[in-house]
């Protein structure tokens, strides 16, 4: 009855595109513990290591005592409870919006708002490279949709020239950071454009809220574009989610009062749905509060960024980008993405393949991500282990040893 299905699992793995879920047994700092073993962590979204905070985890525990572990209810019957209120009205302020609305996770986030701000008569236009989230959701939407390549500007002007008349609302839609690559959307340019033709922008700033900015509050603030109410720029929105540099879990929009409004009312992966978990709003609250405090938490993360991204240069690497926390080595095949994972695995590092369809065919990765837990100690380990890595891979002269079989 399910022969069609291993068939094609059976295919997935000829083509080194089968997947499984790493059993991951317990985290400490930038260590991670899997089958027994203790391996450098190279894949982690929680950039600033708030997932571990003792203040964090502190303010989950508590809420969890006032709470109880879950809801009961969706946010509109009896879930709203004074912690998702306080959550909101902390994150409004922190993007500099006049309001903002919490979903149970950062793809939930984007179902809901691009399934209830556009639909039949709309377009959306988004870049290439766009995280699935904002792909599944554009094509929800049944609004048409069309994408620009990755950054280019020209195309996305040309799509807005030719198009955007025809439509009654237009939406464009980009990461803030790219999350497979590390790089940044040009958004002066794509605000700029958002005004010229009179459409709205969704910024999905996953993985750069808390990350950049002078005060971490995202890309915003990166490139200086100001905040609403002080903007030409009215058609901004903001998404976000709890799950990454925030250490929780979780998503949101932030924006005018009158989307989010829209929104409460509109919004299907909002509505239908239990409300988020109040441990989970109570440690993004904790972790907002901490990445106003300790400025030091960021300033620690950029400095392992640049430590990290100059010792792959001068190893060759052929890095995607140096923008970001988010570090990818390009490598092409997945068979030979999937060989080198196993290496990097053997030698104490885990650092996944990145493979289609989550990134284009041929372009297989290695992702490396950074943290503010990387220790000076686990820096130097994971560059030797690499350097090892990549020379017994290409060469296949000798087999890998850890880093603790040299010290
Ligand atoms: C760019 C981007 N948007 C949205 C999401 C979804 O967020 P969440 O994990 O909270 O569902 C992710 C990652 O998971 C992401 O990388």
């Amino acid at each position: 009855m399910f022969d069609a299905l291993q068939e094609e699992l059976k295919e997935l793995r000829a083509q080194g595109l089968y997947r499984s879920c790493r059993r991951v047994e317990a985290i400490e700092g930038a260590r991670i513990r899997i089958d027994g073993r203790w391996l450098i962590h190279l894949a982690s979204n929680n950039y600033l290591g708030l997932s571990q905070h003792p203040r964090v985890v502190a303010a989950a525990q508590e809420a969890i005592q006032r709470y109880g572990a879950g809801t009961g209810s969706a946010r509109l019957i009896s879930g709203t409870f004074s912690i998702h209120e306080e959550l909101e009205e902390r994150l409004a302020r922190f993007k500099q919006a006049q309001s903002a609305l919490v979903f149970p996770t950062g793809y939930m986030a984007n179902l809901g708002i691009i399934q209830a701000l556009v639909g039949p008569g709309d377009l959306v236009i988004g870049d290439h490279l766009n995280h699935a989230s904002l792909v599944d959701a554009s094509r929800l939407s049944r609004a048409a949709f069309r994408v620009y390549p990755h950054r280019d500007l020209d195309r996305l002007e040309s799509a807005l020239k030719h198009r955007a008349g025809r439509y009654r609302r237009v939406l464009i839609v980009t990461e803030g950071v790219f999350s497979m690559d590390g790089d940044l959307a040009p958004l002066p340019g794509i605000a700029e454009l958002t005004r010229r033709y009179n459409a709205w922008l969704l910024i999905d700033d996953a993985h750069a809220t808390g990350v950049f900015g002078a005060q971490g509050r995202g890309t915003l603030e990166h490139f200086g574009i100001p905040p609403e109410g002080q903007s030409p720029f009215e058609g901004i929105l903001q998404m976000g989610t709890l799950s990454k540099a925030l250490g929780s879990q979780g998503g949101y929009l932030a924006g005018p009062r009158v989307v989010v409004d829209y929104l409460r009312n509109k919004a299907r992966s909002f509505i239908y749905t239990t409300a988020l978990a109040p441990a989970s709003a109570a440690a993004a609250l904790e972790a907002l509060n901490l990445i106003e405090e300790e400025p030091v938490l960021r300033a620690g993360l950029w400095n392992n960024v640049r430590e990290w991204v100059s010792a792959l240069d001068e190893m060759g690497c052929d890095l995607i980008s140096r923008a970001s926390p988010i570090v990818p080595i390009r490598i092409g095949s997945s068979e030979e993405a999937v060989a080198l994972a196993q290496r990097l695995f053997e030698a104490g590092i885990y650092a996944p393949a990145i493979r289609p369809p989550t990134v284009p065919a041929g372009s297989a990765r290695i992702r490396t991500s950074l943290t503010a837990l990387h220790t000076q100690a686990d820096s130097k380990s994971a560059i030797f282990s690499f350097k090892n890595s990549l020379e017994s891979e290409k060469i296949g002269l000798f087999p890998v040893k850890a880093y603790d079989d040299f010290h």
